[in-house]
């Protein structure tokens, strides 16, 4: 699978590797949460390796933005947009609205490679300007599907804790249709500020569903705090584990065996404690401990008659 890096550094290893090309991520957080610093991260990490931008801005102008995204130590946005490589569009809810209706196609069509990022910042005001929610499914399903034929796109939504929090009212149908979606969850508490970042869905890819930690520095923007190693890391079992595994696996049924066996061969350290390796096993083997051997085929009759086809008990595998 074709994966693009996130541009938010420690990410890349929850989403075992980084976003799907071609997918579409909903970024879901609380005013203040760091969903604008996260989108800006995502397209800047493109363009600084050639690719395209694409930033749509619902709630802030051009200059807001870049202003933003400079301060955010994002120093040479203003030179993507002069080199073309970064396209900005700000629009109200209601006007990107009717242009998804009408005009997304033809946009599409005209687009040259397929090789971009592209941000709505937020989507929240899409949802507004459509109050029936078939209208609004139907239009983002729209939006996402278009807009996935010419590159990753990335929603930034609000969460109103008013509505019920992640799952409110208005955030269901944006992230039923999200190939992956991403909660930036932000409290304060008195003095103190928590911030933790989890990674809610990821179609089609293990993802880690660890809430980890994550802090807004400038110069960096968003960045986590964990220790989950990156994919690809092979777990290191050793001599006595293995024999431990292989003597319960000896009375799986053979295809069960072959199976679970090239699985525990493969397995990345990011995917499951070693600790748990054993238990696992354990559960394996509780889960066919009933089946019993498969009955021997009964010998046939030499005296059966030739061309005869014989129906026994309808054994015939
Ligand atoms: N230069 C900086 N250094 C460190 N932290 C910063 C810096 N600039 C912004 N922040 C932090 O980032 C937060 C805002 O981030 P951002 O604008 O990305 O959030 P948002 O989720 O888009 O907010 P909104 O819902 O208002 O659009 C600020 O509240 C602040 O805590
Ligand atoms: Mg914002």
């Amino acid at each position: 699978m074709n994966r693009i890096k996130s541009g938010v550094y420690g990410l890349n290893s929850l989403l075992d590797g980084g976003i799907v090309a071609n997918s579409s991520t909903v970024v879901i957080g609380t005013a203040g949460a760091g969903k604008t610093t996260f989108a800006l991260q995502y397209i800047m990490r493109g363009m600084e390796t050639g690719e395209d931008g694409v930033f749509i801005s619902l709630d802030e102008n051009q200059q807001q933005i870049l202003r933003e995204a400079e301060d955010m130590g994002f120093k040479n946005i203003r030179n993507f947009i002069e080199r073309g490589k970064l396209v900005f569009i700000d629009a109200s809810g209601e006007q990107f609205g009717a242009f998804i209706k009408q005009e997304l196609p033809s946009f599409v069509d005209k687009w040259e490679g397929v090789k971009s990022r592209i941000v709505i910042d937020p989507l929240t005001p899409v949802l507004w300007a459509l109050p029936e929610k078939y209208e609004q499914r139907e239009v983002i399903s729209f939006l996402i599907k278009e807009l996935r034929k010419v590159g990753t796109v990335l929603c930034t939504l609000e969460e109103h804790s008013s509505y019920g929090g992640v799952y409110g009212a208005e955030t269901e149908i944006p992230m039923y249709l999200a190939d992956s979606v991403i909660h930036l969850d932000y409290n304060v508490t008195g003095e103190d500020v928590e911030r933790k970042l989890r990674v809610l869905k990821c179609r089609s890819s293990r993802h880690s569903e660890k809430a980890v930690d994550y802090q807004i520095i400038g110069g960096l923007g968003v960045i986590l705090h964990h220790d989950i190693p990156h994919p690809g890391k092979k777990m290191e079992i050793d001599e006595e584990t293995r024999s431990v595994l292989e003597e319960k696996f000896s009375g799986l049924p053979i295809s069960v065996r072959n199976r679970v066996s090239n699985v525990f061969g493969n397995l990345e350290e990011s995917e499951l404690p070693k600790d748990d390796l054993i238990r696992l096993a354990a559960d394996i083997v509780e889960e066919y401990k009933h089946i019993e051997a498969p009955a021997k085929k009964r010998p046939t009759k030499k005296t059966k008659k030739k061309g005869t086809k014989a129906k026994e008990g309808g054994d015939d595998e």
